[in-house]
């Protein structure tokens, strides 16, 4: 038994299959606390995502609660909105696939996301880290009330961006792209808080391939094959958009690194000024990333460009799966 303290943890998120994926890895990481989960709108609006997050923490049986967040970006906050964005069916009709899970509503609470995340921060100044899988609307309206308390937040490690790709327009990420405020919002903290970076570049190096999730189904009992259900729209689009058999689990690579940062080399992380445009059309939610420093303006940001997809889908398997990775290690070329 190890005797270090465990992390304490919130996970904020919009599941979301590659959400699920990272959600229950933190949550079997002996090495974590999950305080709370928060939810916000992305994938999917809502009440979906939060009716996704009751499930995830009522399959892995999960000790802490959920709160709900943003409905919408922060632009749209408290407006009427004709048309809510949300990223189709690429992580099937229900962002979970579709696939029938239980929940227990008594672990929704009545708190608010901000307010449960600021209350939090309070209570454990210097502790807390944030895992943002979603946009990043809750984290920025919590700094918008509450600057100093925000500054007190030990990382922040999120999902989102890419220096030389994008998935929404040739140059933006989801997260970013649906609500660029607030990601410009968060990394205006930078310079305080540690906040790490993992966009397109390095989560497209971690690729699930076809045998990996054929692996879940085999050997992953109830669980991985949830799970393996769960990823068939998703992948499926990768598939008929792509032409792509696998999928990347992109929320997967915050927690891993998190857990193991040498599924990347020290010269794969930089230090770095980091602007999210907030201009409309197709750059915005772009991530301009300063990796040459000619203009030493103040770094703000950590970007993780690269990791060693092997390791990180090992470590995945251990942390889930226990000793089943072995069968992993051995038999499954990736
Ligand atoms: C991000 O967008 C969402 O669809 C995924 O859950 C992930 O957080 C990838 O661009
Ligand atoms: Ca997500």
């Amino acid at each position: 038994m190890s005797t270090q303290p465990k992390r304490k943890i919130i996970i904020d998120t919009d599941p979301g299959v590659d959400d699920a994926f990272a959600i229950v890895t933190a949550l079997r990481y002996q090495g974590f606390e999950v305080l709370g989960i928060t939810t916000v709108a992305g994938n999917k609006g809502l009440d979906y995502v939060t009716k996704n997050a009751l499930k995830l923490v009522e399959i892995m049986n999960a000790g802490c609660m959920v709160y709900k967040g943003a409905n919408a970006a922060l632009k749209y906050l408290d407006k009427p909105v004709d048309e809510i964005k949300d990223a189709g069916d690429t992580h099937g009709f229900d962002g979970l696939g579709g696939i029938k899970l239980p929940y227990d509503l008594s672990k929704l609470s009545d708190l608010p996301a901000v307010d449960y995340i600021l209350q939090t921060v309070r209570n454990y100044p210097g502790e807390i880290e944030i895992i943002a899988l979603g946009p990043l609307t809750n984290i920025a309206v919590a700094i918008q009330r509450e600057p100093e308390t925000m500054k007190k937040v030990k990382k922040i490690w999120s999902m989102g961006g890419g220096v030389y790709r994008g998935n929404m327009t040739p140059v933006s990420e989801f997260n970013y792209w649906f609500d660029a405020e607030a990601a410009e919002i968060t990394y205006g903290i930078g310079e305080d808080v540690d906040i790490y970076m993992f966009g397109l570049d390095v989560t497209y190096k971690t690729f699930f391939t076809a045998n990996d999730f054929f692996f879940l189904k085999q050997e992953g009992g109830e669980l991985g094959r949830r799970l393996y259900d769960m990823s068939q729209d998703y992948a499926g689009s990768y598939w008929k958009n792509r032409r792509i058999t696998g999928a990347v689990i992109h929320d997967l690579v915050p927690v891993i690194y998190a857990i193991d940062p040498t599924i990347s080399h020290e010269e794969d992380v930089y230090r770095c000024t980091l602007n999210v445009c907030c201009e409309p059309g197709l750059v915005h939610g772009q991530t301009i990333v300063d990796l040459v420093d000619r203009h030493k303006y103040p770094k703000n940001a950590y970007v993780v460009l690269n990791a060693d997809g092997r390791k990180f889908k090992e470590v995945f398997m251990e942390i889930v799966f226990g000793e089943v990775a072995e069968l992993y290690k051995k038999y499954v070329v990736s």
